[in-house]
C-alpha cells in the first residue's frame, strides 16, 4: 500500500506530499487541483509502461504542464502584500513524481535535454533522476536502484545489500526517454525494480466512460474473459459475465438489485459476441445496450470496475457520480468501500452524499485540496500527518 504521493511542479502541483490510506476521497473547490493530482498519478503510473513521455509531450510539452508560477514565493507575496512578479529561473526545470509504501519508495525527476542538443527533440523532456529505496524515505543508505542520466547503478548483491557500499554499475546506458524500469528487467539483480514496477503496472484509472449511442459500452463486442473492465469500458459485458463466473457474481446482483430495485443484468450472447442488458420490473423483455439510459450504463460500468475479480493494487477514479442520481451514490459508496478491502482506492469526487458517505466507510480518509497563491495545497494540513519526504537531487 501506498503511504505517500509526492508531486512538484506538475501544473498547480507546485510542492504537494498527500499522506494516504486505504480509501482516500479527495474533494476540494473547481480549480483546486484534484484532476491535476489525478493526472499526475496516472503519469507516475505510465512510467512503468514506458508512456510518459509521449503522454507529456500530448498534454503540451513540459513547458506547459509545469508550475506556471513563481519558483519560490517571497514573504511580501505569501503576506498579501506584493504581486507575484516575474523572476529569471535559477534552478533548473525539474518535474518530479513519486510515492512510497512501507517497503519501497520511488521517485522520477524530469527535465530538458542540454541547451546545445542538435536532435528535433530539443523538446522531448529527459529523465534526470531515477531512484529505488527500501522503506518510506528516501536515505542514502537505503537506496537501492539509482539512475543518474544514461547510468544505472544498483547496490551490491546478495550479502551486500542493507547498507553496504558495494555498487554494480551497469554496463548498458538507457535512453534519456527510457524510464529505468521499462529498460531493465532482471529479476536476479533488482528484485525490488520488478517489485515496483509489477506494482504500478497493476494500477487501474477510470475517468469519464463514454455512455454516448456511439460509447463502446453499448456495442455488441467480441466476449472473451475480461478480468479487467478497459479504460473505455468496451468489454463491459464480458466483464460482468467474468464477474458472474469467476468472481463475486453474488454482489454483482446486489449491487445492480441495490441501484435498481427487481432489475438484473443479462448478458446476451450471439454467437461469441456479448450484450449487455438489463431485465427490469415491470418490462416484458430486457433492455438490450443501446436502450439503456446514461446513468444506468455508468453504473453498471462502475460496478464492473469495482468488482474486478483480479483487483489492482491501486484502482483511481475521476468524479464517478458523473451522471447519476445522487440516490444510486449511497449504493455507489458501498461498492467503493468493498473494492477498498482489496485495492488501495483513491476517489475524486463533487458529490457531497458519495463523500459523506465514503468517509463513513472505516479506513477511509478525506483529502480536502485547496489553492494558495495558485499552488494545490492540502486544506486542513494540521489535520494530516503529512509524511516526510525527500527528492533525489540530481
Ligand atoms: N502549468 C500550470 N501551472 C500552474 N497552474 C496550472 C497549470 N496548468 C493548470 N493549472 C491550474 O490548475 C487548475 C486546474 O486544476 P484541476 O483541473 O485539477 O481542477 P479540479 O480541482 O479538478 O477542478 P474541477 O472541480 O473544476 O474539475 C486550474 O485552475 C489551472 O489554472
Ligand atoms: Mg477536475
Amino acid at each position: 500500500m501506498l503511504t505517500t504521493l509526492a508531486i512538484a511542479n506538475y501544473r498547480s502541483l507546485r510542492e504537494l506530499i498527500v499522506p494516504l490510506g486505504s480509501l482516500n476521497v479527495i474533494t476540494g473547490p473547481n480549480g483546486s487541483g484534484k484532476s491535476n493530482l489525478y493526472r499526475a498519478l496516472r503519469l507516475l503510473a505510465l512510467t512503468a509502461r514506458g508512456g510518459v513521455i509521449p503522454s507529456l509531450a500530448r498534454e503540451g510539452g513540459l513547458q506547459s504542464t509545469l508550475w506556471a508560477g513563481p519558483e519560490r514565493f517571497s514573504r511580501a507575496v505569501s503576506a498579501g502584500e506584493h504581486a507575484v512578479q516575474g523572476t529569471v529561473r535559477k534552478d533548473a526545470v525539474s518535474l518530479k513524481l513519486g510515492f512510497a509504501g512501507e517497503t519501497f519508495g520511488y521517485a522520477i525527476d524530469l527535465g530538458l535535454p542540454p541547451p546545445a542538443s542538435t536532435s528535433q527533440f530539443a523538446l522531448d523532456p529527459v529523465i534526470k533522476r531515477e531512484c529505488i529505496w527500501s522503506g518510506p524515505i528516501l536515505r542514502p543508505s537505503a537506496l537501492l536502484v539509482d539512475r543518474q542520466g544514461p547510468m544505472i547503478r544498483i547496490r551490491g548483491e546478495g550479502g551486500g545489500r542493507g547498507g553496504s557500499d558495494d555498487w554494480t554499475t551497469l554496463a548498458q546506458p538507457v535512453a534519456s526517454f527510457d524510464s529505468m524500469m521499462t529498460e531493465f528487467a532482471d529479476p536476479r539483480s533488482a528484485p525490488e525494480m520488478i517489485a515496483v514496477r509489477e506494482q504500478i503496472r497493476s494500477w487501474r484509472f477510470y475517468d469519464h466512460f463514454r455512455t454516448d449511442v456511439q460509447a463502446a459500452a453499448r456495442q455488441v463486442q467480441i466476449g472473451t474473459h475480461s478480468p479487467v473492465l478497459s479504460d473505455d469500458g468496451a468489454n463491459l459485458a464480458a466483464a460482468l459475465q467474468t464477474i458472474r463466473e469467476i468472481g463475486d457474481g453474488a454482489a454483482l446482483d446486489a449491487a445492480i438489485g441495490d441501484a435498481f430495485p427487481g432489475a438484473r443484468a443479462e448478458i446476451v450472447n450471439h454467437e461469441g459476441r456479448f450484450e449487455v442488458a438489463l431485465r427490469q420490473d415491470g418490462l416484458l423483455r430486457p433492455l438490450r445496450g443501446a436502450e439503456l439510459s446514461d446513468g444506468t450504463l455508468r453504473y453498471l460500468l462502475l460496478a464492473a470496475a469495482l468488482l474486478s475479480p483480479r483487483p489492482p493494487a491501486l484502482l483511481v477514479l475521476d468524479e464517478p457520480e458523473t451522471s447519476l442520481h445522487p440516490d444510486l451514490l449511497p449504493s455507489l459508496a458501498r461498492l467503493i468501500a468493498r473494492a477498498s478491502t482489496q485495492s488501495q482506492v483513491l476517489v475524486v469526487s463533487h458529490a457531497p452524499r458519495l463523500v459523506a458517505a465514503l468517509e463513513r466507510e472505516a479506513g477511509s480518509q478525506s483529502i480536502v485540496l485547496e489553492r494558495r497563491l495558485g499552488a494545490t495545497a492540502l486544506a486542513d494540513e494540521d489535520a494530516h500527518d503529512v509524511p516526510a519526504w525527500k527528492w533525489p537531487s540530481r
